[in-house]
């Protein structure tokens, strides 16, 4: 499969994603029974992971859809600087970002680190894919639906220039040397 100049080969079917994010829904219900949390899913790319992921919950949840700034403008109080989007109060919260891919970990260690500021009972991160690095990452998500190589992927929400994110599949490309 051809995506520009790039040519990719399959990684996942959509099959074995939606299994995958099946079982992490099932933990998740597990985990926060009798619990409200508040889900965070991170756009643009963590779209469709969501679509089905909350879908499996039963946990009566809130879900509101943010995006990581792409610029850090002034600083108003009591508002996230990475994340924009979010109208909930944080406050006494328990927080469950969805991410489509944690890399470096970076990102999202970043945005964890201002949460804890606004006064939230607890945040974790559920991320459909993680990349296998040989240096440590700056955070490891405590839900992780796979743990991958360290090549490009596409599909299932994630895209490759703009395109590709409408695949049902998750492909990889050797030939992108980095995210
Ligand atoms: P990190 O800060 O290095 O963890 O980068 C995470 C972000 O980089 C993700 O939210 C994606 O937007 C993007 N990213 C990293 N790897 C890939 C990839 O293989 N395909 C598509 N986007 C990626």
């Amino acid at each position: 499969m051809k995506i520009k100049e790039l040519e990719f080969k399959k990684l996942f079917a959509e099959k074995e994603l939606l299994k995958r994010t099946q079982s992490l829904a099932k933990e998740i219900n597990k985990d926060y029974k009798g619990k409200q949390p508040l889900f965070l899913p991170v756009l643009n790319g963590s779209f469709i992971f969501a679509a089905d992921l909350i879908r499996d919950l039963k946990l009566d949840p809130k879900v509101s859809f943010v995006k990581h700034a792409s610029y850090t403008g002034t600083a108003s109080g009591g508002q996230l600087k990475s994340l924009i989007g979010l109208q909930e109060s944080l406050f006494n919260q328990d927080v469950i970002i969805l991410e489509d891919i944690v890399d470096t970990g970076l990102t999202v260690q970043k945005v964890i680190e201002e949460m804890a500021t606004l006064g939230t009972r607890s945040v974790e991160v559920a991320a459909l894919l993680f990349k296998k690095k040989t240096t440590p990452p700056a955070y490891k998500p405590k839900y992780i639906g796979f743990e991958i190589p360290d090549h490009f992927v596409v599909g299932y929400g994630l895209d490759y220039d703009g395109y590709g994110r409408h695949l049902r599949d998750l492909w990889y490309t050797e030939e992108h040397s980095g995210a």
